[in-house]
């Protein structure tokens, strides 16, 4: 999506001259389903993502226009409340923005990109974030980068109602360019590892199955997790402070105190946090065929232990074990659909990925969508023109 449609949606509607912002979607390697049970994980902004075009207009309205959907809403910033669908993401952030006192006052905004809905590529934080980053700007609210992401995590728990981790707008916000992020998300520190992806390179396959998380099991799964970690706290001799402190074979040594789906979630997280850790030290030896491994057993554990996963992404899973030019291939992202990151080796990932598509079209007659990742900057304004 070029930034120009925003930027003349936005003349054609409002007639002033915006401020251009771009928010980046993420990728995330490996660390799935860690971010709200304090572990580590591995995003990346990527190039596609959110256009904000926002102006302030001297009154008490709030003007938006969402151009992916076609549609306006406005609102006086007295009245902001709870609505549906893509409003619920910037009256969301906008809430919180009162909640906090801040000095907000009227704008006109048109946003909008390229981020498939639904594709686990995190379009809501992208919105979220964007807006507030915009907002920050405009009204200079004196906000840190870490202060909107927890402001726009916290938007996302109260309007659309996922009560979503860190990872999305951490990564939204603070991606940089050829990098990934290593985000100890109990801590809220991390550092940049160079991409160097060697003689591969990050596919992404969109099984265009769209995923909801809102429609409840993101959030289950999250109290499913809580339980796991009382009864772990309650038994486990030595002090545990947070589910770093957490291994494997305490969860193994509890099974029979826990309910099998909680045994089942707390399993997960403790190996996928150690599986995040050695990921961590595989990416800085550039072993990526080490890398790739975990991230086969990052798809197995979030299907069969955290049951996040569905047959078409299995299917795709599958198809990339068989494959020797994939070395790595995984669910991405919340589940339930959405895409698989892939890594591939880059002189036949077209061939290889149309391979796969053919086969999945095969099977579940859907035309699944490829995109080669390229990693972004976090949140920026841009030169509107
Ligand atoms: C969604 C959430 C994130 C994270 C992932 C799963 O993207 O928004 O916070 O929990 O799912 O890793």
């Amino acid at each position: 999506m070029a930034s120009k449609h925003i930027i003349l949606k936005f003349a054609e509607r409002f007639g002033t001259t915006p401020r251009l912002f771009f928010s980046p979607g993420r990728i995330n390697l490996i660390g799935e389903h860690i971010d709200y049970n304090d572990g580590f994980v591995m995003p990346a902004a990527i190039d596609k993502g959110i256009w904000y075009a926002v102006a302030p207009n001297n009154s008490d309205t709030l003007n938006f226009f969402s151009f992916d959907e076609n549609e306006e809403y406005s609102v006086s910033r007295f009245e902001v409340r709870k609505n549906d669908g893509w409003r619920n993401y910037v009256l969301g952030v906008v809430d919180q923005v009162i909640q906090k006192n801040l000095p907000l006052q009227g704008f006109d905004c048109v946003f909008g990109g390229d981020i498939p809905i639904g594709a686990g590529l995190s379009s809501s934080a992208a919105v979220e974030c964007g807006l507030l980053f915009a907002l920050n700007e405009i009204f200079q609210f004196q906000l840190s980068r870490l202060d909107i992401a927890l402001m726009a995590q916290k938007a996302e728990h109260t309007f659309p109602g996922v009560q979503c981790g860190i990872m999305d707008m951490y990564a939204s916000l603070m991606g940089k360019r050829d990098h990934v992020i290593l985000l100890n998300c109990l801590k809220l520190e991390h550092k940049y590892f160079p991409l160097q992806l060697r003689e591969y390179t990050l596919v992404l396959i969109n099984t265009k199955v769209h995923h909801s998380l809102a429609s409840g099991e993101y959030n289950i799964r999250r109290q499913q997790c809580q339980e796991g970690y009382k009864i772990i706290q309650m038994n486990v001799e030595r002090n545990i402070s947070s589910w770093q402190d957490v291994h494997p074979q305490d969860v193994e040594q509890l099974k029979d105190k826990m309910e099998g789906k909680v045994y089942q979630r707390s399993l997960y997280v403790t190996q996928e946090i150690e599986r995040t850790q050695k990921a961590g030290q595989h990416l800085e030896n550039n072993q990526l065929e080490e890398f790739g491994k975990l991230m086969f057993e990052t798809h197995k554990g979030l299907s069969e232990l955290y049951e996040v996963s569905c047959p078409e992404l299995d299917f795709l899973v599958d198809k990339a074990k068989d494959h020797p030019s994939i070395i790595g291939s995984r669910v991405m992202g919340g589940g339930f659909g959405g895409c698989t990151i892939n890594f591939i080796k880059k002189q036949d990932w077209a061939e290889v990925t149309d391979q796969i598509t053919k086969a999945y079209k095969q099977q579940f007659n859907i035309d699944a969508e490829v995109y080669e990742v390229a990693t972004s900057d976090g949140t920026y304004e841009a030169v509107a023109g």
